[in-house]
Parts: C-alpha cells; structure tokens; sequence
C-alpha cells in the first residue's frame, strides 16, 4: 500500500502558498499537499488547478455533510478538479457515503481516494455525551464510523495516529489511516494534544501522515520535509 507524507498547507492565500511550494521546486520528490477549508474558501478550485499542475497529489480536505443528494453533485464537480484524495464526515451516514462515492467517480470507473472523519480529535467524549447524547465510548463511536465507512466502500478514515491501530483492527490493515497530530520529538506541540511522532505513527499503521506547522513553521521547510520522508518511510 502507498505510504506518504502530506504537508498540510493551511494558508490563507494563493501567493503565499504557491511561494511556500517554491522551496520545493529542485525536491527529487514532490510533496501530496493538503488543501483545506480555509484555502480552498479563499482561493478557489484555481488554487487546486494550480498546484496540480505543479505535479503535486493533493488531499482536498473539505469534509462535506448534507443530504445525499447534494453531496453526490459536490463529489462529482470536484472528482473533475482530478485531486487524489477528499473525504466527508461519517456522521453523515452511510447512505450519504454512497452517494459520495457514486458521485466521484468518474465515467471512466477511476476516482480518487475517499475517506472519511470519524470523530474530530477536538471532540472529548464529555462533550459527545452532554452535547451530542452519544453515550458509547469515543474508541467505540470511531471503530463504528470507521466500520460504516467501509460498508458503504470507502478507503479508509482520518483519525489520531493513536488510533490507528483500532480502526485497523475493525476495518482491516488494508483500510487507510490518514493521521494528523503528527510532531518530532524535539518539536512543540502546539494546539494538538495526541500527538506521536513520523517513526511511531508508521508502527501503529498510519498509511498517509498529514503534518502541518512542524513543516510550514520549519526554518528550513525542506529538510523538516524530508526528516518526516525518512522517519515515516524508512
Ligand atoms: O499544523 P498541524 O500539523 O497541527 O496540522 C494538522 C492538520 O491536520 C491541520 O490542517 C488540521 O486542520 C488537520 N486535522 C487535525 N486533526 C483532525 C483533523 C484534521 O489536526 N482531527
């Protein structure tokens, strides 16, 4: 199975993006970037154009839920900006993850990968319980979401490294982990909480790491680049 790093470019402009893709251009490997909501909001599918036909893989992470319906037509306008990877929420049931899939793929039968997030990481099980009436655990509602995402054909699911190994245990090591919260050893932590470094996220069974500041923040962008390639890879 591929095995990446994708270099989260949470930027709130087009220059400043393309100019932070510059860095790379004499890289021997082209990053899988990430382009989310506030990029995308911001600069439109241009930027998506753009960076693709830079030769980069991009992560369009904009988490759709709606109604079936509407998340088939969405999928299928942004199946034609030809990205690798997009997701939507799995609370949105697994009817609506169908539609999702139908809607991205194309005439051809090719699509991208399709994954879906379980419970976002800032969701404490204390919240879920007073302010969403979920009384399972979250381990219990994520292998759940993650179980629902495969039965209604998804790749894979976005989640803590640290549960990784639980969303392979219920869905199979062939289910992708995309991982953020993802920081060396010697780094800050910044707002995340769950946080394992490159090395230890490829041992628990992440697929793909999705890291951000420890790479956009970076003195050096490159090599910070290219220590998560070594460490996650090796
Ligand atoms: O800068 P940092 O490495 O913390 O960036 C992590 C990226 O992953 C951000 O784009 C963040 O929005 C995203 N993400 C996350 N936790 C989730 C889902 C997405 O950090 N549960």
């Amino acid at each position: 199975m591929a095995k990446d790093v994708i270099i989260a470019c949470d930027f709130s402009s087009k220059e400043t993006t393309l100019e932070f893709l510059d860095k790379f251009k004499d890289s021997p490997r082209k990053p899988f970037v990430k382009i989310g909501m506030e990029l995308y909001y911001s600069a439109g599918p241009e930027i998506v154009r753009e960076i693709k036909a830079r030769g980069h893989k991009i992560f369009l992470d904009l988490k759709l839920h709606d109604i079936p319906n509407t998340v088939r037509k969405t999928m299928k306008v942004l199946s034609a900006l030809d990205v690798d990877m997009t997701n939507v929420h799995a609370a949105g049931t697994i009817d609506m993850m169908k539609a999702a899939l139908e809607g991205l793929t194309r005439p051809d039968g090719t699509r991208p990968l399709l994954i879906a997030v379980t419970q976002l990481t800032s969701t404490s099980e204390e919240r879920m319980r007073s302010e969403l009436l979920i009384n399972a655990t979250i381990g219990e509602t994520i292998a759940k979401y993650a179980s629902n995402a495969k039965e209604a054909g998804l790749d894979g699911v976005v989640c803590s490294p640290l549960e990784a190994s639980l969303v392979k245990d219920a869905c199979g090591s062939a289910f992708v982990a995309v991982t953020p919260g993802i920081r060396f050893a010697d780094s800050a932590a910044d707002d995340q909480v769950r946080i394992t470094t490159p090395a230890r996220a490829r041992e628990i069974g992440s697929d793909y790491i999705v890291v951000g500041r420890p790479i956009t923040a970076a003195e050096d962008p490159v090599a910070a680049y290219n220590r998560c390639i070594t460490e996650f890879l090796q």
